[in-house]
């Protein structure tokens, strides 16, 4: 089965064909970054009318990659229905309901986060042992879950706060470094000594799985503005101590995150542990579960499937069609929250 995928919550632009649910034939993504890094972080309307402006071209290429002559040769198109900007899901939306409807093909809304989780899946899809441990960390979401199946979920805690690529983005823009944050503070971290300053991510009271970020965000900020730390003020630490802030902040964000999937596998009995969000890109966090949690099965996704992509979607939509193989209403309305 050859399906289209469509992504567009955020601040990408991306269309991807994927055969099977497993086989990626293309994966286009038309990336917002210079437009947004001018203003230090997504600008919904911008972002709205660039997906406007490049999305049919992008499902043009995605097409053309995958050595398809048109909308034709899909068998089923797949849209990220949310969460996300609404604006942003209202045109990807829009266009798969218009190529569905002009060319006679099933189509279907996809949880955007469900599909960051398969991301990790795809490619062991028929040998995964359930149930799992679903981790989704991203700009939007810091989540665990238990899998007990494919399309089957149960919220075992998450972030009171901030997300941790949110902390992420604001502790880069403390240190003056652009948007978007994640990627920029990993690099400046591999020159800093993690160990320098004794930042710790918040415990919530009572609920061991849920995570808190406001707390570690406001120390970074004292750090580096001392008490006076209204948002022009000059900085408390030099050029130099800036590196150690960035691995101090990503050490302690991140150990936090791996610690309570530790305790989550123990509690919940699971048997691997599947990452997915922007922040899975992140390659010491990697090294953190390989060495904190060495005898738990732990997947990752695969390059170029960490970030906003609409192969995951694709993925995802495929067996999600499977199950009833019946298309979705034109009624079906975008979702800027969708909870577990
Ligand atoms: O999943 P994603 O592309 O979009 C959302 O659905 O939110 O995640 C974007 C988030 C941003 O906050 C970004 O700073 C963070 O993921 N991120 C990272 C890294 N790459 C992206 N955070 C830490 N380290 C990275 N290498
Ligand atoms: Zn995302």
């Amino acid at each position: 089965m050859i399906v289209l995928g469509i992504e567009s919550t955020c601040d990408e632009t991306a269309a991807s064909i994927v055969k099977d649910g497993q086989e990626i034939l293309s994966n286009v993504v038309a990336s917002q970054i210079d437009l947004h890094s001018l203003y230090g972080g997504v600008v919904p309307e911008l972002a709205c009318r660039k997906h406007i402006d490049v999305i049919l071209p992008v499902i043009d290429r995605a097409l053309k990659d995958a050595g398809l002559h048109s909308i034709q040769d899909v068998d089923l198109i797949c849209v990220a229905k949310g969460p996300g900007l609404i604006g942003a899901l209202l045109i990807g939306i829009n266009t798969a309901k218009a190529l569905a409807f002009a060319a006679g093909k099933p189509w279907i809304g996809v949880n955007h986060i469900e599909a960051h989780i398969y991301a990790a899946m795809m490619q062991y899809i028929h040998v995964l042992q359930f149930p799992l441990l679903g981790v989704v960390i991203s700009g939007g979401h810091t989540s665990l879950l238990e899998i007990s199946e494919l399309g089957s979920y149960r919220l075992l805690g998450q972030t009171i706060d901030d997300a941790v690529g949110e902390a992420f983005d604001k502790v880069a823009s403390m240190l003056d470094l652009p948007y978007p944050g994640g990627p920029n503070i990993e690099e400046m971290a591999k020159k800093g000594d993690r160990h320098r300053y004794p930042f710790k991510a918040g415990v919530v009271k009572g609920r061991p799985l849920d995570f808190s970020y406001s707390g570690l965000k406001t120390s970074v900020l004292y750090t580096i503005k001392g008490q006076n730390k209204s948002k022009g003020a000059t900085t408390a630490i030099s050029e130099e101590d800036k590196p150690d802030v960035a691995a101090s902040f990503q050490h302690h964000a991140l150990i936090d995150i791996v610690n309570k999937c530790q305790l989550a596998i123990k509690e919940y009995n699971l048997h691997g542990i599947v990452i997915g969000g922007g922040v899975s890109n992140n390659q010491y966090l990697r090294q953190l579960f390989a060495s904190q949690i060495p005898d738990v099965p732990v997947y990752f996704p695969p390059a170029g499937l960490s970030l906003d992509n609409a192969a995951m979607i694709a993925g995802l939509g495929y067996h999600q069609f499977m199950k009833t193989k019946t298309s979705d209403s034109f009624d079906l309305e975008p979702m800027t929250r969708i909870p577990f």
